[in-house]
């Protein structure tokens, strides 16, 4: 079922959905790894979908912790709310441009782990910025962000397809960047694990 509402507001709006088909359990399971999601009070999630990586991380996280998850989409994110009950969930119907005031109404001051899904390469240059400069002022040094990308995803700009590499950006962020392949993911994807400050060897 997920899969049809999946492909659905896919072909509607694939510019904001970025992808054809919910994400694989494996690009979740590797996206949520390096998360310490068991030890995290505050945790955050850009574009659920229809909610294959909330439902990983849910299984997580501590009892009195909270997840709050971004969902732009209103089709989709009615079908987080036919399928999710837990009260450590916040569903938000909201761009995530608009985070830092959200997160402050919610009077959320740190994140301890983002989990983004967020086709950043169909996006533009001010709206990433816009919510990395929103999400900056909650990262602490012991923050973890983990953010995917198709290797097959290209950008337009100047009126060619670039590959977007998403490394400059992150590192404007996070001093430290590290990315693998998985394979298992149609189409295989990239996941960057992003840590604000270097990590100990
Ligand atoms: C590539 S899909 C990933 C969905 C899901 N996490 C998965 O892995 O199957 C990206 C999701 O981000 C949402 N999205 C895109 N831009 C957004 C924005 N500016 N604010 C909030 N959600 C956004 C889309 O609606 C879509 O559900």
């Amino acid at each position: 079922m997920s899969m049809k509402v999946f492909a659905s507001e896919a072909l509607k709006g694939f510019h904001t959905v970025a992808a054809v088909a919910p994400s694989s359990v494996h690009l979740a399971a590797a996206m949520i790894e390096p998360l310490h999601v068991s030890q995290a009070s505050v945790a955050v999630e850009l574009g659920a979908g229809t909610g294959v990586m909330t439902r990983a991380l849910l299984t997580k996280l501590p009892p009195e912790a909270r997840l709050i998850v971004f969902e732009i989409n209103p089709h989709f994110f009615n079908y987080l709310k036919a399928h999710f009950d837990d009260p450590r969930l916040v569903l938000v119907n909201e761009n995530v441009e608009n985070i830092e005031t959200e997160l402050r109404k919610r009077r959320i001051d740190h994140v301890d782990v983002v989990l983004s899904s967020l086709g950043l390469a169909l996006m533009s240059e001010t709206q990433r910025r816009r919510i990395f400069d929103g999400l900056r002022p909650f990262l602490r040094p012991n923050t973890v962000l983990t953010q995917f990308q198709y290797v097959s995803s290209v950008q337009f700009e100047n009126g060619r397809l670039h590959r977007l590499s998403l490394r400059p950006l992150l590192h404007r962020y996070f001093t430290s960047v590290h990315s693998k392949i998985v394979w298992r993911n149609v189409p295989p994807a990239y996941v960057y694990t992003c840590h604000p400050q270097p990590r100990p060897h």
